[in-house]
């Protein structure tokens, strides 16, 4: 038999499984981020900041520390050196969130932040959120008209080269490296982080895919080059060049005939 105690203790057991299982803190947060670009990883502290007047605040994965900061002091893991930050005005308002830029492939996984607190020789720490963060690759599909020009995004410096395949062949070709000796299309130029591939004709149709160093998809780009369309304004202008040079050959014809009659007259003389 269970004395009353011991059924108290075990009430209180359960009660804290159930705050604890249901505490916003304890849910997975699941986000996306396309590769190349910014995310934010959400985290608060607002509700635990009585602990710690400035907020000394962790981040880190399975394997790797993130980031870390405590007031200006600041430390990034090596993998996230010049892209991670939790931003101190952020925080000092109990926003944790960590800002990761250029995101990479090798980004994707679970973080979790930590508030740290404590005299400075004995830390204790609060777990505050888990974030798991999966990175994509960009797809789109494009439409050129013959003769315009075809601007792909290269959206990261991760971006080392660009292939080509053809709609109506298996192979690949490289069409751009980021050491700029390969550009086998003399019509190829890069501004602002975009290839721009000018003058599109019929066989720029294909699948042009932009890798990482490890050969893969940062994105990939189906392009469909289709017959510039004709408005109504270049028709007409069109049809009107078109009477102007058969008006304008009349003339000549008439002087050919002119001649031709001038030269039989001259003959049968
Ligand atoms: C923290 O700041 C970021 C950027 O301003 C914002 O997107 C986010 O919603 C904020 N989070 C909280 C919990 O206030
Ligand atoms: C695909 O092949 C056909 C015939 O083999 C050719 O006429 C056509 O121009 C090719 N298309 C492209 C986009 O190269």
């Amino acid at each position: 038999m269970m004395d009353r105690s011991n059924w108290i203790s075990a009430f209180l057991m359960l009660w804290l499984i159930i705050c604890v299982g249901s505490s916003p803190f304890s849910v997975v947060v699941h986000m996306s981020s396309k590769v190349g670009l910014p995310a934010v990883l959400p985290c608060s502290v607002a509700s635990h900041l009585e602990f710690d007047q400035t907020p000394h605040i962790q981040w880190h994965t399975l394997s790797y520390s993130v980031f870390e900061r405590m007031g200006p002091e600041q430390f990034q893991g090596e993998a996230y050196r010049d892209r991670a930050d939790v931003p101190e005005e952020l925080l000092v308002r109990g926003n944790c969130s960590l800002f990761l830029q250029d995101v990479r492939f090798s980004d994707a996984g679970i973080y979790d932040s930590y508030l740290v607190y404590g005299e400075s020789n004995i830390k204790n720490r609060i777990f505050i959120q888990s974030v798991h963060l999966a990175v994509i690759d960009h797809k789109a599909i494009k439409s050129v008209e013959i003769g315009a020009d075809l601007i792909l995004d290269l959206y990261t410096y991760q971006a080392e080269q660009v292939i080509f395949q053809n709609s109506n062949e298996t192979d690949w070709t490289v069409l751009w490296e980021k050491d700029g000796v390969i550009n086998k299309k003399g019509h190829l130029k890069k501004r602002d982080n975009k290839l721009i591939l000018s003058r599109v004709t019929a066989s720029s149709a294909g699948t042009y895919k932009i890798l990482d160093s490890e050969g893969l998809a940062l994105s990939t780009v189906k392009v469909k080059v289709t017959e510039p369309v004709l408005t109504k304004e270049t028709e007409t202008l069109q049809k009107q060049s078109a009477l102007g040079k058969a008006t304008m050959s009349m003339p000549s014809l008439n002087l050919i005939a002119l001649f031709l009659t001038f030269n039989l007259m001259l003959q049968m003389n």
